[in-house]
């Protein structure tokens, strides 16, 4: 493990201006995103969606600093034969994999989950390494609901992101840490503060005990926001606030940078809320994007699956990352879109 050059990648992550591009969704819900475009999941379908963002070469070169890659992904060609690592290398971005293995329920503690993939982890990041991955994702999801989340559930999932991390380290791969409380419910944006400064300072707690240098660690959390179900919703400037004022809480300034999940939110207001922040600032890291559906929605929809309308796609997913960029900046502004449109 040598730090300087984790370090360095973990900066890299995070640059002024760019963001991640988290294109990590696991075959099971790939297929759902496609459903819902009426394209059929297939192998060479999947090649075809992920070709086609890393290909935008104006996206990645300027707005995107990393992407993260599902295990059938760092595996795949183009249809050109060039392997799909080898062409997001090009643009400058780095390659990254998604190394849990998802959900499963945790014993004894009815609707939450554990996040699994621990046993074998060591063997797979040394086989991500050389397929050319600089960095790794795990995430941990919290529900919040009527006595959840429990201490079983926060402690549990914590526990794990740290064994995760401190293997990654390890091995010389940058681990992104995403510890997320899930917007799902009916609860408002107070109560989602609680319970993200909950998970953080347990998350930090046990990535203390793991041993694990936070120089070499990217942090990727949810916002402040509202539930979904709930009847009030919180104004930008809320969320952007309460979001700093628990990652000021929680966060050691050894860390390098965040990058938030979007987490279900819709693309404008996931790009809102990160300009919002910024333009707040004066904290030790770097804030900025690795957003999944906030990037992909877009592209996905004007794709449909017809190579004729790749073109098309490629400005659609241009656009959100140049957006996100500038949010990463503090510089967006909500006649861009508009103008765009
Ligand atoms: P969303 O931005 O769609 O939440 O996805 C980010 C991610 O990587 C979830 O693990």
């Amino acid at each position: 493990m040598n730090l300087a050059e984790l370090h360095k990648v973990a900066l890299a992550m995070v640059a002024p201006g760019k963001g991640i591009l988290a294109a990590d969704e696991s075959t099971g819900t790939i297929k759902k995103r496609f459903e819902a475009i009426g394209v059929e999941s297939t192998a060479d379908t999947r090649r075809d969606y992920r070709e086609l963002l890393f290909r935008s070469a104006d996206a990645m070169r300027h707005h995107i600093s990393g992407v993260i890659l599902y295990d059938e992904t760092i595996r795949q060609s183009a249809k050109d034969g060039t392997p799909l690592v080898k062409i997001i290398e090009q643009t400058g971005a780095l390659p990254g994999i998604k190394v849990d293995k998802g959900t499963k329920p945790l014993p004894f503690s009815p609707g939450e989950v554990i996040t699994e993939g621990l046993d074998g982890l060591r063997d797979r990041l040394i086989e991500y390494r050389n397929h050319g991955a600089k960095f790794a994702k795990w995430r941990a999801v919290i529900d919040i609901g009527a006595g959840i989340p429990s201490h079983d559930c926060v402690n549990a999932n914590a526990q794990a992101l740290a064994r995760y991390a401190a293997l990654s380290v390890e091995e010389g791969i940058v681990p992104i840490v995403e510890p997320e409380v899930l917007m799902d419910g009916d609860h408002d944006a107070e109560r989602c503060y609680l319970v993200t400064e909950w998970l953080l300072k347990s998350v930090y707690e046990q990535l203390y005990y793991a041993r694990v240098p936070l120089e070499g660690t990217v942090l990727k959390p949810n916002m402040v926001v509202s539930g979904k179900k709930c009847a009030t919703r919180a104004s930008v400037e809320e969320v952007a606030e309460k979001t700093l004022r628990v990652l000021k809480a929680c966060v050691p300034v050894a860390v390098p940078g965040i990058a938030f999940l979007s987490g279900g939110q819709s693309d404008e207001e996931a790009t809102a809320h990160l300009d919002a922040i910024n333009r707040i600032g004066g904290v030790p890291w770097k804030l900025t994007f690795s957003y999944g559906r906030a990037l992909q929605a877009a592209p996905q929809k004007a794709w449909a699956g017809r190579p004729e309308n790749v073109g098309r796609a490629q400005m659609a997913f241009t656009h959100r990352a140049r957006m996100n960029g500038l949010a990463a900046l503090g510089q967006w502004k909500a006649e861009l879109e508009k103008k765009a449109a």
